[in-house]
This record gives C-alpha cells, sequence and structure tokens, in this order.
C-alpha cells in the first residue's frame, strides 16, 4: 500500500518520477505528491486524488531539478486530503519524507514531540517520523544519517522511507522494514521504488533492499548499513521485467488484458513443470523437501482475498490425489490465533505481491514453531519469497489490475501441480492416472481460449443484470471457491453486493434472499454435483429468481430452466476452477464498466496490502 519514488542523478527528476508514480499507483491512489530540489530550493507538490491530479496541479510550477522523490497514497491516517499526502516535512521544514507503512507507536511520539514544541500539519504517522529525526538530529548533533538510524530504532511498525535534506541536495536517505523497497543502479544515477516498475525504462540492475537495512544514495554512491550500524555488500540482481508487460497493449483496462492473457500465464505456470508422457511433475522450488513431503501431517495454507480462495481449491486438489489433510486459513485470523503447529507440518503461504502484511506474520509464526513453509508468488524477489524456506512463483507476470484475475489462475495452476507432486512423491496416484490427468491439464490453456470466446455473450447478460443491487454466486466442491471467486469480483468493481455460498448451504438461510430481483449465478457444469445443483436451480426458479449458469458445452439440462446460460468447455473435475472461473471475471469486468466505476483502480482499495 502506497507506492513511493526517488531520483537522484543527471536527469529531469520530475518526468522520472511522475511517470513511476502513474505505474505505482494500483497501490494506492487517493493522492499523491513530489518533492524536488533544486538551486532556488525545494519545492513539494502535493494533492488529493489521483496522479493525474498532481500533474495538472503542478503544469505551471517550477518542476526543474535532478533530484526529486514522490508519493501516491492509500490512507491510513488522516483522510485523503492535499494536507494529509505526502511528503511531509519536519518542523523546521528542513527534512521531507515519503513513507510506506505504518508508525504504530505514532501517538506517544507524537505527544512527546508535541510537548518539545513540535507543530504537526497533517494528522499522519509519517509526519511523526520526520519530526522525530529532526529531533534527535538536534537533540545529538549528529549526521541525518545517524539520526534517521536511531529514529527507527524508536518506531514500531512498518516503513519503507525515503528522506530528502534541504541543505544536503546531493543525497536520499532510503531504509525499510516489512514495506518493500527496489534501488535501481544506473550509471551516475540511483532509482528507488517500491516495486521495480519505474525503474525497468532505466536500467535493469537492481539491489532488492533487505528488511532493516538503511541507505545512503549520492550520485556516484551508495552506501547500506544494517540499522545496528554494520555496512552490508549490496546484491546487484538482473531484471527480468519487459516494458510492453506494463502497458495495456490496446486493452481498455489491465484487467481485460489480464483476463485475455490467461492461456498464456498458465503455459508459462507449467513450462518446464510437467512432463506428461511420462507423467511426472517437477517442481524444482520445493525440490529439497520431496523426500519431507512423504511423511508430512498436514498442510496448513494461509492467504488473503483471492489467494485465499485459490488456497480452497488447493484443499480440494491436495486431499483428492496426495491423501493430505489440508485446513486453509485466512492468515489474518490464523496469526492471532494460537494455532496448533508442528514439525510435522507445511504451511503453503499464497500471495500474488508477496508483500500481504498479514500473510508475513502468518509465515513468521508458523515459521517460529517448526513448520516447513513453502510460498506460492508472482512477484519475483518480494518478501515472501524470502520469508520461506523454498517456493513455486506462478509466473503470470506482473499484475498491475487491483482485482486479481491471471494471478488466480496461475495460484490454482500451481497448486494442482503441487497436489500432483505430492501425489507423486506419496504414491497415492498412478503413473497412468498422472499421465491422463497431465496430458489434460497441458491442454487448458486451449479450453480457456475457448472460454474467453463467450465474451459477446457475457456481454450481453452484464447488460441485464447491471442494475442489480445483490447477486449470489452458488457452486458445490470446487465450484465453490469459484463461486466465491466470482462474488469477490463482482462486488470489488463494480460495488454491487455479492455472497458466494455453497449451493447446498442455500436452504439454510440466503434462500430468503431471493425474488424476482436477484440474479443467482450458479457453477453448474457436468461433474459430480450436477444433478444436486440442478435440484438448486430449480430451488431458486420456484422463488423466481434470475438464474445465470455456467455449464458444459452443449448441456441441455439446465438450458431448460436457467435465464442465461454461459457454456465452457468439459474439463476434468480438477481442472473446473481454471476454467470456469473465466467467464465470472469476465462479467464482473463489463458490468463494472456499465456501471462506469473505475475497473482497475476501484475504490478504496490497493493492489498490496501491506497493513495489518
Ligand atoms: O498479494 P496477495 O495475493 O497476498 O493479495 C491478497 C488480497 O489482497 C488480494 O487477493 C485481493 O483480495 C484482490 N483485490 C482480489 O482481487
Amino acid at each position: 500500500m502506497c507506492g513511493i519514488v526517488g531520483y537522484i542523478g543527471y536527469r529531469e527528476a520530475w518526468p522520472i518520477v511522475l511517470k513511476g508514480l502513474k505505474r505505482l499507483e494500483y497501490r494506492g491512489y487517493d493522492s499523491a505528491g513530489i518533492a524536488l530540489m533544486n538551486n532556488s530550493g525545494q519545492h513539494i507538490y502535493k494533492k488529493a486524488g489521483k496522479v493525474a491530479v498532481l500533474e495538472e496541479f503542478a503544469e505551471t510550477q517550477d518542476k526543474s531539478g535532478t533530484i526529486g522523490m514522490g508519493h501516491t497514497r492509500w490512507a491510513t491516517h488522516g483522510v485523503p486530503s492535499d494536507r494529509n499526502s505526502h511528503p511531509h516535512t519536519s518542523n523546521n521544514e528542513k527534512l521531507s519524507i515519503i513513507h510506506n507503512g505504518i508508525i504504530e507507536n505514532y501517538a506517544t511520539l507524537k505527544e512527546e514531540l508535541t510537548n518539545r514544541g513540535h507543530d504537526f500539519k497533517s494528522d499522519t504517522d509519517t509526519e511523526v517520523l520526520i519530526h522525530l529525526i529532526e529531533e534527535i538530529q538536534k537533540i545529538e548533533q549528529i549526521d541525518l544519517l545517524e539520526a534517521v538510524r536511531l529514529a527507527l530504532h524508536e518506531v514500531n511498525g512498518a516503513y519503507a522511507i525515503v528522506i530528502m535534506d534541504k541543505e544536503h541536495p546531493d543525497r536520499l536517505i532510503a531504509a525499510r522494514k516489512g514495506s518493500p523497497m527496489v534501488i535501481g543502479v544506473g550509471k551516475g544515477e540511483y532509482f528507488i521504488a517500491s516495486d521495480a516498475t519505474p525503474i525497468i525504462e532505466y536500467t535493469k540492475n537492481v539491489i532488492y533492499l533487505k528488511d532493516g537495512e538503511i541507505a545512503l544514495i549520492t550520485r556516484e554512491d551508495l552506501l547500506i548499513k544494517q540499522l545496528d550500524n554494520v555496512v552490508q555488500t549490496p546484491l546487484i540482481q538482473e531484471l527480468e521485467l519487459k516494458l510492453e508487460m506494463l502497458e495495456k497493449g490496446g486493452f481498455d483496462h489491465f484487467m481485460l488484458k489480464e483476463i485475455y492473457e490467461q492461456p498464456r500465464s498458465i503455459k508459462d505456470c507449467m513450462r518446464g513443470r510437467i512432463y506428461p508422457e511420462e507423467g511426472k511433475v517437477q517442481l524444482g522450488g520445493i525440490k529439497e523437501f520431496a523426500e519431507k513431503l512423504k511423511n508430512i501431517d498436514r498442510i496448513i495454507i494461509v492467504a488473503c482475498g483471492t489467494s485465499w480462495h485459490a488456497g480452497l481449491v488447493g484443499e480440494y486438489l491436495i486431499e483428492e490425489y496426495a491423501r493430505i489433510p489440508v485446513e486453509v486459513e485466512y492468515a489474518s485470523e490464523f496469526r492471532y490465533r494460537n494455532p496448533i503447529i508442528t514439525e510435522k507440518d507445511v504451511v503453503i503461504a499464497i500471495s500474488q505481491s508477496g508483500e500481504t502484511a498479514d500473510t508475513m506474520a502468518a509465515i513468521e509464526m508458523a515459521k517460529e514453531r517448526g513448520a516447513t513453509i513453502f510460498g506460492i508468488c508472482n512477484v519475483a524477489g518480494a518478501s515472501i519469497p524470502r520469508l520461506t524456506h523454498a517456493g513455486v512463483y506462478t509466473h503470470a507476470g506482473p499484475e498491475i489490475g487491483v482485482a486479481s484475475t491471471k494471478a488466480f489462475t496461475a495460484q490454482v495452476t500451481v497448486l494442482t501441480l503441487m497436489a500432483f507432486y505430492m501425489a507423486q512423491q506419496k504414491g497415492t496416484i498412478t503413473t497412468s492416472k498422472l499421465i491422463e490427468l497431465l496430458t489434460e491439464l497441458d491442454h487448458i490453456p486451449e479450453k480457456i481460449q475457448i472460454a474467453l470466446e463467450s465474451n459477446d455473450l457475457i456481454k450481453e447478460v452484464a447488460e441485464k443484470i447491471k442494475d442489480s443491487t445483490n447477486c449470489l454466486f452458488l457452486g458445490r466442491g470446487s465450484g465453490f471457491p469459484v463461486a466465491l471467486e466470482g462474488a469477490l469480483k463482482l462486488k470489488e468493481i463494480s460495488y454491487i453486493h455479492a455472497e458466494g455460498y455453497p449451493a447446498a448451504e442455500m436452504k439454510h438461510g440466503p434462500i430468503a434472499l431471493i425474488d424476482e430481483e436477484m440474479p443467482v449465478v450458479f457453477i453448474a457444469t457436468q461433474n459430480s454435483s450436477y444433478e444436486k445443483v440442478i435440484s438448486n436451480i430449480q430451488e431458486v426458479k420456484a422463488r423466481k429468481g434470475k438464474v445465470i449458469a455456467i455449464v458444459t458445452q452443449g448441456d441441455t439440462e439446465v438450458k431448460k430452466m436457467a435465464d442465461y446460460c454461459i457454456e465452457i468447455p468439459d474439463a476434468n473435475e480438477a481442472f473446473l476452477p481454471l476454467i470456469a472461473t473465466i467467464p465470472l471475471q469476465l462479467l464482473s469486468y463489463h458490468i463494472a464498466v456499465m456501471r462506469g466505476c473505475n475497473v482497475d483502480q476501484p475504490r478504496n482499495l490497493a493492489k498490496s496490502v501491506t497493513v495489518e
């Protein structure tokens, strides 16, 4: 949450920082600000609203300078407003700061600083930190780097910060703990950002700042220390990201582009991992735990949001094929319980961003209690892959739309591969069965392509239900997590209230909601629960509900009852979630567009949730 960008070098900083903020806007977009330094001093421009509002506001202002930093905000402390926007300044206005994260003990610090005569201009926790740095520097008479280091010892919480000093227009100071930060290394210039997307067009060489590190950055040099003052040797890595991955590529929205990318992203996810002719799965990332997998007692999956839904699909697959008991937990609940975890447990943490605060905290707790932790992440080099013992990347490519689409299907693909891999290790599946399953899995991208071809029909259905105020999504077996995911997509981007339910549970409560105004989306494909789902459809029709059914190609039964049917290709039940999710993503997308919603940046949300 919140995106930060910094630049120091020989180029004009404004366009680099501004473009970087646009790339990071998915992280938060309720206000934005930029600070620059040039011969006439420090200039700070900040506005509530999107980066475009800031751009327009600063159009006629002095934007020169080769050192600068910018911030796009997702509000935690203080409403979105001009005065709460970052950068914030110290009491003497010589220092300025941008911050991603939360300073938990800000209230106590603020009280102490107020007693010492500090005046605060905003309601933010961030402003307290820069005042604290100024105070420490004044009292201790030390240089800024040391003052920042000491101040960070006094704060609790998470941060990625960049600091500019009016008196030293030749340096930036950056630090992180619990919030991500990448430093791009150029010739005579450095870039700082929350992720690599603002950096990629200038340099491929990056350093991922580690937790508890602080950096002093000048045009010529970079010094990295740990907070305990030990100097570090930075590891420069080469980015694999390509610029075109960050563009809309002719689509109206990133979300639509990402929906259409799924045949490709799933192929990328499986590449080099499945060998259908031999009936073999290879997962290099967890290979060293192959033996351990034969004897584990239990798997606990921890995740949030869409990633949690992927976990539910994983539960179904791992229990079915590897016969290992699985529990799927919301990371935010799991970490605040006192769960029973043993050394024989494997915890799988799923996260697109690899930065979700609750998931990270759940990992840390499970690790302390001796469990083996696997990660399933999309963003390479993020915090979660570095916290886990082993893991498998989803390789879906950058997902920029806040609503998760291709990351979900890639997570489900990895979980499918993990289920088969564990089954292979434990001997709970025969080679001939694996040959059959992997051969079909290999062709799933083509089936997804066919599912995408229903787009025009889905648009027509969207037109019919776009003005609804509620919507139910029902499914059974692995169709249930698909229903949950369909409901989440609809509510987060169209603001229609939607609930996902196991179809059979409907009669225990939600059935009371059904009337002629209520659209009910059924996952009604021909699999083991088909007959039961048909009965549930009858129950909805008997109460005059509007039924939209996702059905298997060629279905005739459901067609007799449903108001609208969207066909998907037939597939083994194990692969149903990968295909049935596609029409639900498109349905939500079209409804949201028709309702005039900001599909890629829905209100109140942010792509990576780095606050607890
Ligand atoms: O980056 P993560 O996968 O850890 O994020 C988890 C959720 O915040 C995320 O899936 C969220 O629910 C999405 N907006 C759903 O589309």
